[in-house]
């Protein structure tokens, strides 16, 4: 059988990612990862979880020694989250995770990945969207019953997996490219994508459903007119933005005694440095100017923004997890590492003081 390690010796990958290896250990076993409380609908058991977009060559075309160290790096922290998507590199953040996750014991991985694109075989394909190098498919739109079987089919086969713990419907939005009408490709979901999920349920083929957006409107409608046991929120729950989202979202998955796994919880890494801010071409009015100011007060308590930005979008009871996504060894390890930073009281009464974040935002304890 060919696992990761042999796959690796075979390529005489091994020694040289060793080599190559900063020496950089993480402090974390996964018996020290911030837990959440167990019972209701499930939930993945863990606060921190490795985002699957930036390893799928999101940007830019990483080789994949690289990213399987940062997916052994995060494993090695103590992180057993991983969540990705057939979108992402249209089916290659799906095979890069299933090849270091595939043999590793099952009841210790959990995996969200996603429904919603269904791909079909494209030679001719060399980028679509941001994803460079991607998988050589092309994919529609299909929140079908049929669709939803053969995407969940199909990722298992990329994971090299039995079953999956969490299935998202993808960017059922205003505003994705090729959705057409979303509010048209909604009731299609609640006809198709929605009671096809309960049923795989049924059949222990998954554990929980819910809608993995970046609007608040369609994840409203999703607890409002379904059954959703969680959420996978984007660029709506930060330090830079998160009012919609506390008051709109949170009661409502709440009284569903759902929960919300936060995605993008950098803003894609506008709260890392980087001068990019969710996914579109341009940075918000004031952005730079919050973040200026986010990073005196850091400065003036001696924190990193990062270690703030994750261990904030993890603090309300309602979030299951954040998943910042990491790309290399360095990025997890960090990552992974913040989830247990000390960070003053001080701090986050700063913040509030000074209108940075909501008066009604949960912070660490
Ligand atoms: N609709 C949906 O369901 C949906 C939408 C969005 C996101 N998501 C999920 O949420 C995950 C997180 O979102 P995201 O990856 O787009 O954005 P993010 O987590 O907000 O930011 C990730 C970026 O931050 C930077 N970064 C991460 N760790 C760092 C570190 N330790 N030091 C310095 N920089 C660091 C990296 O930028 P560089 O690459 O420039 O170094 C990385 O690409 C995704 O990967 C995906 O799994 C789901």
């Amino acid at each position: 059988m060919t696992t990761r390690r042999t796959f690796l010796a075979g390529a005489g990958l091994t020694a040289a990612a060793a080599a190559a290896r900063p020496a950089l250990a993480s402090p974390l076993s996964p018996d020290d990862m911030p837990a959440n409380p167990e019972g209701g609908r499930y939930r993945p058991p863990w606060k921190i979880g490795m985002g699957g977009g930036p390893m799928a060559n999101g940007r830019q075309v990483k080789p994949e020694r690289e990213i399987l160290e940062a997916v052994e790096a995060a494993w090695d922290s103590g992180m057993r989250y991983f969540d990705t998507s057939p979108w992402y590199g249209l089916g290659l953040g799906e095979r890069r995770f299933g090849l270091y996750l595939h043999d590793k014991p099952r009841d210790e991985v959990v995996i969200s990945t996603k429904i919603g694109r269904v791909l079909t075989p494209d030679p001719s394909v060399d980028q679509v969207g941001s994803w460079m190098a991607p998988g050589p498919f092309d994919y529609e739109f299909d929140f079908t019953a049929e669709g939803t079987r053969r995407s969940v089919e199909d990722s298992l086969h990329r994971l090299g997996m039995a079953h999956l713990d969490i299935v998202f419907i993808h960017d059922l939005e205003e505003g994705q490219a090729r959705i057409g009408d979303w509010e048209e490709q909604f009731e299609i979901a609640l006809e198709g994508a929605m009671p096809e999920l309960e049923r795989m349920k049924e059949e222990g083929l998954i554990k929980a459903w819910g809608m993995g957006v970046n609007r608040i409107e369609p994840a409203v409608r999703s607890f409002r007119e379904a059954d959703p046991d969680i959420l996978l929120l984007a660029t709506q729950y930060s330090l830079m933005e998160h009012e919609r989202a506390l008051d709109e979202v949170f009661p409502l998955v709440e009284e569903a005694g759902g929960s919300i796994v936060v995605g993008a919880p950098l803003n894609n890494g506008f709260l890392s440095g980087r001068d990019r801010y969710n996914y579109g071409p341009d940075i918000p009015d004031g952005a730079f100017e919050k973040r200026a100011r986010l990073s005196a007060v850091c400065h003036a308590h001696e924190v990193d923004m990062r270690t703030a930005a994750l261990q904030f979008t993890a603090a309300p009871d309602v979030v299951s997890a954040t998943i910042p996504g990491s790309r290399n060894l360095r990025q997890s390890v960090e990552n992974a590492a913040s989830m247990t930073a000390a960070i003053p009281a001080d701090f986050w009464a700063e913040l509030k003081s000074e209108g940075l974040i909501a008066e009604n935002a949960p912070v660490p304890a």
